[in-house]
């Protein structure tokens, strides 16, 4: 019996949390979508205090005041940094402060479904848990893919392939909960292409003075693979003064960069299957995640793929809110027994 069916839902705000490397979103049962960058920084002193006025910054708001902050980016390859006490408080403030964006009424219990990248599923969990149990009453914790999956009704037959920050999560759907088997989780993606630009981008400009969020902008305006019309030039300054820089070559070095491995582990992965089905899930491919803005990759990998047959690959509507959406959805579809009890 569904929960729903079971509960009264005024009671209740289902939440999907979709707890990303680069950036968190939460979408809520009472209609309300909300995103932050997960960076997480507390006030370095009392001095820092009284400049920054609040014992706890986030996102954007958090990276502009950095240096009066001890700056925090709690998940790398999409697990939470383990050894500092620190990155575990710092996924707690993110939910508690998207769980408070979400604007629950008073009273109401919170139920919650996290989404984290696949192979990290079962690091993950426990500490999940703490992080999630003073705010929520009931929790499931699912893969990233699998709520995407699950928000666009992509149950069957199907590939899902989420390129995020510190992860690109892959999720075949055939008709059941995914297993583990159905899921791979490689770390070409958002990050890594960061690191090739900036490596790229000394060599080519030893003297030019950029910092890796410069370079990360460039490339969210400026991605591609193959080709695209025109010239890329960006203003980076060189001894002070504001002086124009032609990146185009290391954009797209940089950006195809993760190909190799993007296909090679997409065609493994449909491999498993027996031809009737590979045909199946080749023609329903969907890519999502941030990294799915790339232009031209699409089209890309739709090639790539094609050799071994027909192919057909398409990109999520709305990769910023993807997973949470798809998260809040089985939330609110979820039978009783899945939920864990936090409370
Ligand atoms: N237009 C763009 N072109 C290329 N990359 C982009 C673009 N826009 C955003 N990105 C990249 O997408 C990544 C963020 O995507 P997303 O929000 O899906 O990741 P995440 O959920 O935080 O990470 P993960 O799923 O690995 O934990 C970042 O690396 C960001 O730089
Ligand atoms: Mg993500």
């Amino acid at each position: 019996m569904k929960l729903k069916e079971t509960q009264s839902e005024g009671n209740i705000l289902f939440v999907g949390i979709d707890l990303g490397t680069s950036r968190s979103s939460i979408s809520a049962s009472n209609g309300t979508r909300q995103w932050i960058e997960s960076y997480v920084g507390w006030p370095k002193d009392f001095i820092s205090l009284q400049v920054v006025g609040k014992p706890v910054l986030f996102g954007s708001e958090a990276l502009k005041h950095r240096l009066s902050l001890d700056l925090c980016r709690p998940l790398e390859h999409g697990v939470i940094k383990e050894g500092i006490e620190r990155n575990e408080e710092a996924v707690k403030e993110i939910i508690k402060y998207l769980i408070e964006l979400a604007k629950p009424a008073a009273g109401q219990k919170i139920y919650a479904v996290v989404g984290v990248p696949a192979d990290t599923l079962k690091v993950n969990k426990l500490a999940i848990r703490r992080a999630v149990s003073e705010f929520a009453h009931s929790l499931m914790v699912v893969s990233e893919p699998f709520a995407v999956a699950y928000g666009l009704s992509l149950l069957n037959n199907s590939l899902v392939i989420d390129i995020g920050a510190g992860t690109t999560d892959l999720c075949i759907m055939h008709g059941a909960i995914p297993s583990d088997e159905d899921q791979k989780t490689i770390v070409n993606a958002g990050d890594y292409i960061d690191e090739q630009l900036y490596s790229y981008l000394t060599e080519k400009y030893p003297n030019s003075k950029f910092n890796k969020n410069m370079v990360r902008q460039f490339k969210e305006k400026y991605s591609f693979v193959r080709d695209v019309p025109g010239d890329i030039h960006v203003e980076i300054p060189v001894d002070g003064k504001p002086v124009m820089h032609d990146i185009k070559n290391e954009v797209k070095r940089a950006c195809e960069s993760i190909l190799p491995a993007l296909v090679e582990t997409t065609a493994e992965m449909i491999a498993r299957f027996d031809p009737e089905f590979q045909i199946k899930i080749k023609n329903n491919i969907v890519l999502a995640g941030g990294g799915s803005l790339i232009r031209g990759l699409r089209e890309y990998l739709q090639d790539a793929l094609k050799e071994y047959g027909p192919c057909n690959v398409t990109n999520v509507q709305d990769p910023l809110f993807a997973g949470s959406d798809g998260a809040v959805k089985l939330a609110q579809d979820m039978p009783a027994k899945y939920w864990e009890p936090l409370q």
